[in-house]
């Protein structure tokens, strides 16, 4: 399969009371379809900078990011924000569950985003039973009607990787998402990762500090003062 996304010098700057502050330093990277890419790298070296401009969270000071061929960063906010809702899925260290909700509502929550005016009871039907398919995945069968409070900090990120497959995204970018777990419940999470890589054939980058964890990727990199390097191809 091809390239999915190509990144071409990639450069961000933050400015600072201190002055301007370089943080990704010209990356040039292609990750193909179905690949599963590990990221490494020290502490505040940029890894979520990186992330959040892979998945249009925040915008590049210089350089492209192209996803299929096209451009995304000359797209208009409007259309970079459906992009990004079609594309892809985001999992973080700290779930981020809104903890008013059940476990069914948050996994449902981006489905009724993304229908808005249009959220007739035939299409919350819809939703509904996607989002309970989704957590069944998840082996969260029996949780459906629990709030985050009332789950463990594996079912709460099982919770939150349920919601980011909500609508189908291609790619899920995943920021430290067993930072927070102790080390079977990262293992079993970094399982379920794996497995919707195999089954459903989704791309994935995922940033960890866990290097036995990052070497069951197809590929690690590093990321060293503001560039990226191949650490490990396996
Ligand atoms: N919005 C921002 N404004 C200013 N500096 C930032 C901002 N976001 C991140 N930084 C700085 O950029 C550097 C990289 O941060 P980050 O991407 O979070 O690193 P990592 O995820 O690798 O730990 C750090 O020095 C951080 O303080
Ligand atoms: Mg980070």
């Amino acid at each position: 399969m091809g390239n999915l996304i190509e990144i071409v010098q990639l450069k961000k700057s933050f400015a600072t009371d201190a002055g301007e502050l370089p943080v990704l330093k010209g990356i040039n990277l292609s990750i193909k379809e179905g690949e599963m890419v590990g990221i490494i790298g020290a502490s505040g070296v940029g890894k979520s900078t990186f992330l959040h401009i892979l998945g249009a969270l925040d915008r590049p000071t210089s350089g492209k990011v192209f996803y299929d061929g096209v451009d995304i960063f000359t797209l208009n906010e409007d259309s970079l924000a459906l992009f990004r809702n079609r594309m892809i899925g985001f999992v973080f260290q700290f779930h981020h569950l809104l903890p008013e909700f059940t476990a069914l509502e948050n996994v449902m929550m981006p489905g009724l985003i993304s229908i808005r005016r249009e959220a007739t009871g035939a299409k919350r039907k819809e939703i509904k039973k996607k989002a309970e398919k989704l957590l069944d995945e998840m082996g969260l069968s029996e949780r459906k009607g629990h709030r985050p409070g009332e789950l463990s900090g594996g079912e709460q990120q099982r919770v939150a990787v349920a919601r980011a497959l909500m609508l189908d995204p291609k790619v899920v970018l995943a920021d430290e998402p067993t930072g927070n777990l102790d080390t079977p419940t990262g293992e079993e999470i970094f399982n379920l990762l794996i497995n919707l890589n195999k089954e459903k054939g989704i791309t994935f980058v995922i940033v960890t500090h866990n290097e036995s964890l990052s070497s069951r990727c197809h590929r690690v990199l590093k990321m060293v003062d503001g560039k990226i390097e191949t650490y490990q191809t396996f």
